[in-house]
């Protein structure tokens, strides 16, 4: 635990993490990769999720089964690399409701700017998980936060692929209450505010825009 980070960084996880940072991983193998690596991510996210028991009866008798109590997660993607751990958490929790929030880094001034938001109306019932592969200067995941506050959400977790010292300090101070999941925390931001080594910008090698 580093802040208020924890670092979920499973043989696993830091194999297929590994080969997403290699620039010869093509766009395809990028985003499964990212899907897989999301699924793992979002077990151990989970683990404080609240349980209720049912009655089944299994074929030799009666047994108060543990089950998920109540569907009261949102899932909400950062667009647009969001969408790419969005969709392996969705996998493990088909039935959880989903918010959008549309957010580009402006290259020169690295502020975020929003172009779109769309999110669940009864927000502040949910346990909100904000999803973007990259910290870098938090700029974007802290905005993004402010919104999720602004429309009424109290208990947000934020989870993440990559994130840089600079980001998980930053994020940590504007949004203490926020605890941040990470798969992997780099060296260091350079001057373009890229996290070095890195895996370069995560939306281009999605979808291959550059
Ligand atoms: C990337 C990434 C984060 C942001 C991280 O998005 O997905 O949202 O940069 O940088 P920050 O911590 O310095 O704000 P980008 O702006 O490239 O948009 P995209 O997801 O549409 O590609
Ligand atoms: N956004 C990315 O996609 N990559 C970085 O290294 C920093 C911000």
């Amino acid at each position: 635990m580093v802040q208020n980070a924890t670092l979920v960084d499973h043989p696993l996880i830091q194999h297929k993490l590994s080969l997403m940072r290699d620039e010869e991983t093509q766009s395809a193998v990028f985003r499964q990769l990212l899907r897989e690596i999301s699924t793992l991510l979002v077990y151990e996210v989970l683990w404080d999720l609240p349980l209720k028991t049912k009655k089944i009866k299994t074929p030799l008798e009666e047994f108060d089964a543990p089950v998920i109590a109540g569907k009261k997660l949102v899932f909400v993607s950062i667009l647009r690399a969001g969408n790419g751990l969005l969709d392996g958490m969705l996998d493990l929790v088909p039935l959880a409701k989903v918010g959008h929030i549309g957010l580009y880094r402006d290259p020169q001034t690295l502020k975020a700017v929003e172009y779109y938001l769309k999110l669940p109306e009864d927000i502040g019932k949910r346990q909100v998980i904000a999803v973007d592969p990259m910290l870098a200067t938090a700029n974007s995941a802290s905005a993004a936060l402010t919104r999720l506050k602004e429309a009424g959400a109290t208990n947000i977790k934020f989870v993440c692929l990559l994130s840089a010292p600079e980001g998980i300090e930053a994020l940590s101070g504007a949004h203490p209450d926020v605890p941040i999941y990470t798969a992997a925390i780099d060296s260091h931001l350079n001057d373009h505010g890229y996290i070095v080594p890195g895996l370069g910008d995560a939306g281009d090698r999605m979808y291959g825009t550059k």
